[in-house]
């Protein structure tokens, strides 16, 4: 069955833009992007949108639909009513380059910064050696496709955009939570660079990024809490503190 849809798209660039409204023709079984692509194919051979796999593995086609951040290519049409008008908006987080494509190298920058993965010195390749259990703990952090919906939709850069420079992020959080997690990682430093360099301290748990996320992975409650904990451990376990205290008080001592 086919059926002409109405649907309202952002038009425009970083100067600027408005949303106009289009009628196309869609079919049963189809989603969003077909929709897009139809209009791109027959009215608008200029409209901007970023898509590869159609398949919901590339994160590329990255979008607000209604607001809500989704991939265009997972949302069926058959979750509006024939009569809706489906809004089409690109990611509100990040510029605008041009209509449904944003610029999204704030996250490649976040990704950049965090220091990678670091094997324990001496250990030569194929050496490496972790049980099921080790890997099984980490695994749902690596289905991560990169779409940057949970970064889009978490409010303490949505709204804040001068917090950008100290947050990282849920998608890099699940990054550091992965490394955290990981037995041959020899950076001991983990939940402090969390804390300190990636901002975890503003992410007051509102779990929308859990939410949103295409993948499922459960962001909050299985990598920003236990790092949170992590963080908590080593600054508030009264034996640590002590610890550092009495270190402190020796440097002093000696004069440095
Ligand atoms: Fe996308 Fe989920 Fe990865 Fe965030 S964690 S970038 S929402 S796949
Ligand atoms: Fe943002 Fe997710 Fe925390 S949406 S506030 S990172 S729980
Ligand atoms: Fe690849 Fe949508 S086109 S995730």
């Amino acid at each position: 069955m086919s059926y002409d849809a109405k649907f309202r798209v952002w038009r425009g660039d970083a100067e600027g833009g408005e949303l106009v409204d289009y009628t196309v023709e869609v079919n049963e079984g189809e989603v969003v992007l077909d929709a897009i692509h139809r209009l791109q194919a027959t009215q608008l051979p200029d409209l901007a949108v970023r898509w590869n796999c159609k398949a919901g593995k590339c994160g590329s086609c990255s979008a607000e639909i209604n607001g809500y951040p989704r991939l265009m290519c997972m949302t069926r049409l058959n979750l509006f009513e024939p009569e809706d008008t489906i809004t089409v908006t690109p990611m509100r987080t990040f510029p605008v380059l041009r209509d449904l494509v944003t610029d999204v190298s704030y996250n490649y920058e976040k990704a950049r910064q965090l220091p990678s993965f670091q094997p324990p010195p001496g250990l030569e390749p194929g050496e490496y050696r972790m049980q099921q259990v080790d890997v099984g703990r980490s695994q749902e952090f690596r289905k991560c496709i990169e779409c940057f919906l949970c970064q889009d939709v978490c409010h303490v850069i949505r709204d804040h955009e001068d917090n950008k420079k100290a947050f990282a992020g849920p998608r890099f959080f699940i990054r550091a939570a992965e490394l955290a997690m990981h037995p041959l990682d020899s950076r001991t430093d983990r939940a402090q660079i969390a804390r300190d360099q990636q901002g975890i301290g503003l992410c007051n748990i509102t779990k929308c990024c859990t939410e949103v996320c295409p993948e499922h992975i459960t962001i909050t409650d299985n990598a920003i809490i236990p790092m949170k904990e992590r963080i908590a451990d080593r600054h508030f376990d009264p034996l640590l503190a002590l610890g550092r205290r009495l270190r402190r008080g020796g440097r002093k001592r000696e004069g440095r």
